[in-house]
């Protein structure tokens, strides 16, 4: 891991007497990719903007390269923003809209035209120095807006969910297109979006967000392999998320199923989150699974098969690259390795679990 370079260290945030962001602390390092995802209204904007300056905390300090930065107005910090509706001036040309910010800094003409040069090129978009903003299409205006923060060289990039107003395809274009400045440029990014499948594509790291809470801090692999609570576990891709009872260590009941799985110290007869994933359950025969079941539906989605299962009383989701038949009687089997267990929360807006980033 590189060297720390930002840390929030015990930050509390209220609006209007509305506790929203609790005791955070976060430490992110020099050229990462951390993306904060989370549901909407769960604080995510509200920590990206501490960290620009444009809030303060109630309490706790943010720390930068080893300064406390908690009073500086945002333009003493080296951060750049694309905030979530990012505004283009659409009366100024591309060229213009790039260089706003260095003419307000006062950079001769030569060096503010070199930029936009590089800048461009950067982003792809060579030679629409003259272009007006009108013309541009979504993703072209929000490369426009990636390309303006940039020519300021801000050590860190915070990014308020910039592909939000782009179509699917252009979404993943733009996902590429970040991930490659990031490493071009060497750069910090702290990255905001509500989609897991992006938070997973992009990031170093993600810190998983849920009512002003952090959940989970984590490599895409962490948060997805081993999610510390059924709320990331439910966030992060499709699971089924079943009540069971820890019968004793490595057996768990689940829908009346005694299972083996390779949890331990969770006690005995236990109540627990026991959580599965689509791609870990067998359709097997009838008489060779766990469960006893029939196929409801069958959904082709393009690289698998999206299957449900009514078995035991519950509606099993499964992904599967074979195909099988609606309506077949069929058994469902999971090795003991891809059942996770899980302490239930205490209440649902509970801090769950303690971080270890
Ligand atoms: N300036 C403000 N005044 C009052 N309440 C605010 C203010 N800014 C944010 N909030 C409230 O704080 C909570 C968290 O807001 P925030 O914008 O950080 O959420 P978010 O995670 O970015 O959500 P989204 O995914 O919808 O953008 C929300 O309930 C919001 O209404
Ligand atoms: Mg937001």
């Amino acid at each position: 891991m590189e060297k720390e370079l930002i840390e929030l260290s015990h930050i509390s945030k209220s609006f209007d007497g509305e506790l929203i962001l609790d005791d955070l602390n976060l430490t992110i390092h020099e050229n990462e990719f951390v993306t904060l995802l989370g549901p909407s209204g769960c604080g995510k904007t509200t920590t990206l903007r501490l960290i620009g300056g444009f809030e303060t905390p109630d309490t706790g300090r943010i720390i930068f390269d080893g300064t406390d930065i908690t009073a500086l107005a945002p333009n003493e910090r080296k951060l750049n923003t694309v905030f979530q509706k990012y505004a283009l001036f659409s009366h100024m040309s591309i060229a213009e809209n790039i260089a706003f910010g260095l003419k307000i800094s006062k950079k001769s003409k030569e060096y503010i035209h070199d930029k936009i040069k590089y800048a461009l090129k950067l982003v792809n978009l060579d030679g629409f120095e003259k272009r007006s903003v009108d013309s541009l299409s979504g993703g072209q205006q929000q490369r426009i807006a990636i390309a303006r923060a940039i020519v300021n060289e801000p050590k860190v990039l915070l990014l308020d969910e910039p592909l939000g107003a782009l179509d699917l395809k252009m979404r993943q274009d733009m996902q590429y297109e970040l991930i490659r400045l990031k490493n071009e440029l060497g750069i910090t990014f702290i990255y905001v979006t509500h989609d897991q499948e992006e938070a997973l594509t992009m990031s170093d790291t993600i810190v998983v967000m849920n009512q002003g809470y952090v959940q989970q801090i984590g490599t895409p692999e962490d948060i997805y392999n081993e999610p510390v609570n059924a709320f990331v576990a439910d966030f992060i891709g499709e699971s089924n998320i079943i009540d069971g009872i820890m019968v004793r260590d490595k057996l768990v009941r689940v829908l009346n199923t005694d299972l083996e799985c390779v949890d331990t110290g969770f006690g005995s007869n236990r109540p627990v989150d026991v959580v599965i994933r689509p791609e870990d359950l067998i359709i097997t025969d009838p008489d060779d699974g766990f469960y006893r079941g029939i196929i409801t539906s069958v959904i082709f989605k393009g690289v698998h098969y999206e299957i449900e299962v009514e078995a035991n009383g519950y509606e099993w989701l499964i992904h599967t690259t074979e195909y099988h038949e609606q309506g077949k009687p069929v058994g469902l089997r999971v090795i003991p390795f891809n059942i996770q267990i899980m302490n239930k929360p205490e209440s649902s807006d509970e801090k769950v679990v303690e971080t270890d980033a």
